[in-house]
């Protein structure tokens, strides 16, 4: 098998890539990034720089996924439940995550990235809600990968938010009995339209979901690496395509050697 190595890998990630069968790269990978917090304290550092920290893993990973033409990567980035946090962590967080929106567009724009969102983005401060639309805007006509945040998200708060948008399509349509409720209708009232991610990496060795996308990871690949998030980069990510492609998926049928 031969792999053509895309432009601007590092060696070993040229290496890992070459390694790879192109042809079964997950198309969609989400990744709930966990351990800023134990990536400060071991370092007698507050937690916000962990977080800092945490900005330059997104961009490793980004650039990475836009060069290996993934087509979706979705990253939990704010937890509906981050809300219970001290005040000084959340409010640096959305300042934070004012700043990253500021100043990355350049580098999505660089990597054909469009960026988009998911979560109760109405109930984030309306400073953060304007530099997001403008993101948004400044990245709306790139092709390459679809970058999804996840922040205010929780998947319980999505499926209630789904339920009350069937109800109100009903309402609009002669009631639920002219509705077919399936899975096809249940998915197209979710935040976002993209395929359900083939893979799911979760950072810092955490086996949890924690209200991230329940209903769309139901047949996903879990990765989880004891790697905190401030540590993770592009060769990871390569790494835990490896692993994924070393895996058999099922979806509930029987495997190949039966
Ligand atoms: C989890 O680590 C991380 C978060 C709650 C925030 C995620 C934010 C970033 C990765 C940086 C900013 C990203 C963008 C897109 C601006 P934790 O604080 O729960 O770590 P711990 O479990 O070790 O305490």
């Amino acid at each position: 098998m031969h792999t053509t190595v895309p432009a601007g890998l590092t060696r070993k990630q040229a290496e890992l890539y070459a390694k790879l069968d192109p042809e079964r790269l997950p198309q969609h990978i989400a990744v709930i990034m966990d351990g800023n917090g134990r990536w400060a304290r071991r370092r007698h550092l507050p937690r916000i720089a962990g977080h800092k920290r945490g900005v330059e893993a997104v961009r490793d990973v980004i650039t990475l996924g836009a060069r290996i033409h993934l087509q979706a990567l979705t990253l939990y980035a704010f937890s509906a439940e981050n809300w219970k946090r001290p005040k000084t962590e959340t409010s640096f967080l959305m300042a934070l995550l004012r700043t990253y929106l500021k100043n990355e567009v350049p580098l999505m724009n660089e990597n054909n990235i469009q960026l988009r969102y998911i979560g109760r983005i109405h109930e984030l401060p309306p400073e953060v809600q304007e530099r997001m639309a403008w993101a948004t805007d400044q990245t709306s006509k790139n092709t390459g990968m679809v970058m999804t945040l996840a922040l205010n998200y929780g998947a319980r708060a999505e499926l209630i938010d789904a339920f009350r948008s069937i109800l109100e399509a009903a309402a609009n349509n002669g009631g639920l009995e002219h509705l077919t409720i399936d899975e096809a209708l249940v998915s197209s009232h979710m935040y976002s339209k993209l395929p359900d991610p083939d893979l799911v990496i979760r950072t810092s060795g955490e086996m949890r979901l924690s209200n991230f996308l329940l209903w769309q990871l139901a047949y996903t690949e879990i990765y989880v690496t004891q790697t905190l998030w401030p540590d993770f980069d592009g060769t990871h990510l390569l790494e835990a395509l490896a692993d994924f492609q070393r895996r058999e998926r099922r979806y509930g049928n029987v495997g190949a050697a039966f």
